[in-house]
């Protein structure tokens, strides 16, 4: 066991971040990295892609990135086979954090949303985890962070495919990881609240009553910045946390517990 001092380090570590464009994961990725990590993003969107990868890869540890539409579930292992390229053939962490939101009453919600933010938000995360996964059995040692939510816990309004999709990436973490924590290859999840985003941008504008209520219930008083999952997306990545594995931990400023 390292000292406790060090023992969050990241150094000579390899990790794959899908949605590390921007928003959380890009605050996730900049935080591996800043422990040590060396990093491939992947994302669809090509320019912010660049961008982040030049502004994460300005020092320190290399950043690649791959471009990838996660929605196309036939093109992963092609993705993957580039990322994992990319690093060397090796690869230690998995943050599977690209996601997408539709909000549609549940009685006009149409169809073909509904598919494809299962295929990115829940499918994509599986097969992305079968994939790394076999990589770091042989290995004999990962770890694989999924992105859950509150909605892995509770349905909210206006987003069935959404709450369906996390519920089942809270299931599958726990699922994965009863196969795989005994063959070094620990699964967990970060489930944030609500947090300031793009994503989340548009429930401020469009639904300012909500949004209202929604803060006056998270008893930090306050929505969640992208910097705020920093700590346990290294914390999970890490040493540090061994023998941690099935957990889907809320970072929620205590939105759950009221
Ligand atoms: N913002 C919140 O309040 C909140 C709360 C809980 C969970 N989350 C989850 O956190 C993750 C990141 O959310 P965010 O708020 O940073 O959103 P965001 O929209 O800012 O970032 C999502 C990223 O995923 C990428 N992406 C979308 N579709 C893709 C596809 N088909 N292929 C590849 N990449 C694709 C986007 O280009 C973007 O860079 C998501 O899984 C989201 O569900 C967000």
């Amino acid at each position: 066991m390292k000292h406790i001092n060090t023992v969050f380090e990241l150094n000579g570590k390899k990790a794959i971040v899908t949605g590390g464009a921007r928003g959380l994961c890009y605050s996730i990725a900049e935080g591996l990295h800043d422990a040590g990590a060396e990093i491939v993003l992947i994302d669809i969107n090509r320019e912010n892609l660049v961008n982040a990868a030049e502004a994460l890869g300005k020092e320190g540890p290399k950043v690649h990135y791959v471009v990838g539409d996660l929605s196309k579930l036939d093109e992963l292992h092609n993705v993957y086979q580039e990322a994992l390229e990319k690093l060397g053939g090796r690869v230690d962490i998995l943050l599977n954090g690209a996601g997408l939101q539709y909000r549609c009453k549940a009685e006009d919600f149409p169809l073909d949303k509904w598919k494809l933010i299962l295929d990115i938000n829940l499918s994509a995360v599986f097969v992305l985890a079968q994939l790394a996964g076999r990589t770091m059995l042989k290995q004999g040692s990962g770890r694989i962070i999924n992105v859950a939510s509150m909605t892995s816990f509770f349905g909210s309004e206006m987003v069935p495919a959404y709450t369906a999709s996390k519920g089942g990436v809270m299931q599958i973490t726990k699922a994965l990881s009863n196969e795989w924590a005994g063959r070094g290859v620990n699964v967990n999840a970060i489930a944030p609240g609500y947090m300031e985003t793009a994503l989340t941008a548009d429930m401020k504008e469009k639904n300012p009553a909500q949004y209202e209520e929604i803060t006056n219930r998270i008893p930090a008083r306050r929505w969640g910045k992208p910097e705020d999952l920093q700590g346990i997306a290294v914390f999970l990545a890490s040493d540090a946390s061994n023998y941690i594995s099935g957990a889907i931990i809320p970072v929620d400023g205590g939105y759950l517990g009221k």
